[in-house]
């Protein structure tokens, strides 16, 4: 496994619709491993194929990277520094040739991120539930209906295929001032 660069906007892969999977081989493990380490390293919640530059219908999500139940426990890894830690509790979720077979009248509103336009957040409008058909690494298909973050993180995620990120969906007011901050902040660092 290997942490590979998440490109950012305005890279044109980004605006690049993603081939189907046809091959469940070594190559598609590898590339899902190296997927769900990327995604935790950043730390992110979701992540599709194309931002790590590979235009395949591929995505993953975790939407429970941390317990934040869990009581923090003292860790004694890092020398004589006492770093406390949550205890981290993995759901990795991986939707291989994604598709939306129906989705709800009803929208919910989310404050949305994304790993390739970092530090910057816009409420953003979907369908509240869909009812969502998948594969997975061997595969077999999948299909069920979802709601919440699952729901808009999907979504979000299923948009990448197609070469679409959330600052699309938003005024482009809006969208060029979220543009304008970025580069200020790429300035800064
Ligand atoms: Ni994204």
């Amino acid at each position: 496994m290997a942490i590979r660069e998440i490109i950012e906007i305005p890279d044109p892969r980004l605006k690049q619709v993603s081939s189907p999977v046809e091959s469940f081989d070594d190559d598609l493990r590898v590339l899902v491993a190296d997927m769900f380490e990327t995604m935790y390293g950043a730390p992110g919640i979701g992540l599709a194929a194309i931002q790590l530059g590979v235009p395949q219908r591929v995505l993953v999500i975790d939407l429970q990277p941390e317990d934040p139940d869990a009581e923090p426990e003292v860790c004694h890894a890092h020398g004589d520094e006492h770093h406390t830690h949550q205890p981290v509790i993995r759901e990795p979720q991986i939707f291989i040739n994604p598709e939306i077979l129906e989705s709800s009248e009803e929208a919910t509103i989310y404050s949305e991120g994304c790993l390739s336009v970092p530090e910057i957040y816009a409420d953003v409008e979907r369908p509240s539930r869909i009812r969502a058909r998948w594969q997975d690494l061997d595969g077999k298909a999948h299909e069920e209906e979802m709601d919440g973050l699952m729901a808009t993180c999907l979504q979000h995620e299923m948009d990448h295929l197609e070469g679409i990120v959330f600052l699309d969906h938003i005024s482009r007011l809006k969208r060029n001032m979220a543009i304008k901050k970025l580069e200020k902040q790429r300035k800064a660092a």
